[in-house]
């Protein structure tokens, strides 16, 4: 199982958002992990689809877009114009889960869901079908830099587990927390894409950083 690690931009500099991109695409990252927060599902506020369309002119790693937004059935589509490749919804965000996602993939994005921590793995039971990925967040949706929640390494097993009983193959990613100390742990639970804002941008060598995260996981994935 190949492991693929997205840093996160919600830890680099606002201010030099196109050197943080090269930064991860000297590391070799596999994505790039982009949140947006609306003020609403979570309080903080941070960018919208012109700031995805400029990152989209300067690279060509896979946008992958978290929407921490109340609703995104009415604004989702402003993403897949600006250039997102993966787009992940709260299923605590929407009345609409599945309209979501067909419209994700209606657009030729990769549809996810996103499930906070106090949210049950079952509420991905009804749309496993129409799942590219699935987001288990490892802390609670609004900030980067919090501690990881230890019980969502047996949630990924939980989720792990259920996709294969529901026939539907679909990634697992992992968000929040994310480290060299629980990366290993988390593959082995059966995620396949890691989210690391912290781990990544906080450490003076990213690029080391990104081969710590790799070297963890592949080791856990070998355990
Ligand atoms: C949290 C965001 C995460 C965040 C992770 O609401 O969805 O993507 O950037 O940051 P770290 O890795 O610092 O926990
Ligand atoms: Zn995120």
């Amino acid at each position: 199982m190949k492991v693929r690690i997205a840093p996160s931009l919600l830890a680099a500099d606002f201010a030099r958002l196109a050197e943080a991109v090269a930064v991860a695409e000297r590391a070799g990252a596999e994505l790039l992990h982009v949140d947006v927060m609306d003020g609403h599902f979570v309080p903080n506020l941070t960018i919208g689809p012109p700031v995805v369309a400029a990152l989209r002119k300067v690279t060509r790693l896979p946008l992958d877009v978290h929407l921490m937004i109340e609703s995104p059935e009415s604004t989702l589509a402003r993403y897949i114009d600006a250039g997102a490749d993966w787009i992940s919804v709260h299923v605590e965000a929407t009345r609409h889960l599945n309209r979501c996602l067909d419209a994700i993939r209606r657009g030729g994005a990769r549809a996810g869901a996103a499930i906070n921590p106090g949210t049950p793995t079952g509420a991905l039971d009804a749309v496993s079908r129409d799942l590219d990925y699935a987001v288990v967040m490892s802390v609670n949706p609004g900030a980067g830099g919090q501690a990881f929640i230890a019980s969502s390494i047996a949630k990924v097993e939980r989720v792990a587990r259920e996709a294969k009983a529901s026939g539907h193959r679909f990634v697992i990613e992992v968000d929040g927390g994310v480290g060299p100390d629980n990366a290993g742990a988390l593959a082995a639970a059966g995620a396949e894409i890691l989210v690391a804002g912290t781990a990544v941008y906080g450490e003076t060598d990213p690029s080391a950083a990104v081969a710590r995260l790799r070297e963890a996981a592949l080791g856990g994935v070998k355990a």
